[in-house]
């Protein structure tokens, strides 16, 4: 039985004061039920430590959005593996479409990211999705199990049981326009047989595939009861502690 992992993605939104007062209402309306359920905030990078001190004491785990592959070095701008460790992550999201969009990241830089958070002891969320364009023109199964070969490329099988996917079509991703639990569910089980086909049945019974894209309380519930929906990678409903914690709920 895989555990649902319920993260919330905060991209660039909160200052530190705001996050922490976020993350103290989630912590607060999430402290008596729900331990069947992972849960993570990733804040930005300059929320990480109002964000770790507001969880104190909280099974609420601590992640960032991303990272380089470098441990350190002349790279102006970034951060390494270890440096996010020190702020308290245990979860690092890789890969994530506005990255692979808007900063040209390419599935070869995910790869290199992905073995560096492993070997660094973080736990890596890896996104995958197709854009309507790729869906319209029958390409989902080639781009969306093209993109996880290539992520998970020279990984081994025990490290891969540390990691998780996230599967966020990128038409759903901030449109409001979800994928419907059919949708999702498709290409979920499209992912789990390629790992299945891959590395046998211990990885692809193990290895938690989050769904993400427009995830709101109102459609949580659904999206999760599906068979290979392990939770989700929340973005816009996380930033609101109440909707946040109802999707969690969902997920329980
Ligand atoms: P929305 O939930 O705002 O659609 O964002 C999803 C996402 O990108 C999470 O990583």
């Amino acid at each position: 039985m895989r555990r649902p992992l319920v993260a919330g993605n905060w991209k660039m939104y909160k200052s530190a004061a705001e996050a922490g007062t976020l993350a103290r209402a989630i912590a607060s309306l999430l402290s008596r039920d729900c331990e069947t359920v992972e849960v993570v905030l990733c804040p930005p990078f300059t929320s990480l430590q109002a964000v770790r001190e507001a969880l104190a004491g909280s099974p609420i785990a601590l992640g960032a959005q991303n990272m380089h592959w470098e441990s350190e070095g002349a790279f102006t701008g970034e951060i390494s593996p270890q440096m996010i460790l020190t702020t308290g992550c245990s979860y690092i999201i890789l890969g994530h479409s506005e990255r692979r969009q808007y900063f040209a990241e390419t599935d070869e830089q995910v790869n290199r990211k992905l073995k560096a958070a492993l070997r660094a002891g973080l736990s890596p969320i890896v996104c995958v999705g197709e854009t309507l364009e790729q869906r319209e023109a029958g390409q989902i199964e080639t781009v969306v199990l093209g993109q996880v070969r290539a992520a998970l490329q020279g990984v081994s099988e025990p490290e891969l049981l540390k990691m998780a996917l996230a599967y966020e079509p990128v038409w759903a991703i901030g449109t409001g326009r979800t994928a419907t639990p059919a949708q999702a569910e498709e290409v979920h089980g499209l992912i789990r047989s390629s790992l299945r086909q891959h590395y046998g049945e211990g990885v692809a019974g193990a290895l938690r595939i989050q769904y993400g894209g427009s995830v709101k309380p109102e459609n949580a519930a659904e999206l999760f009861t599906q068979q290979n929906i392990d939770g989700g990678l929340i973005g816009g409903a996380a930033l609101k502690a109440d909707s946040f914690a109802a999707i969690v709920r969902a997920a329980c």
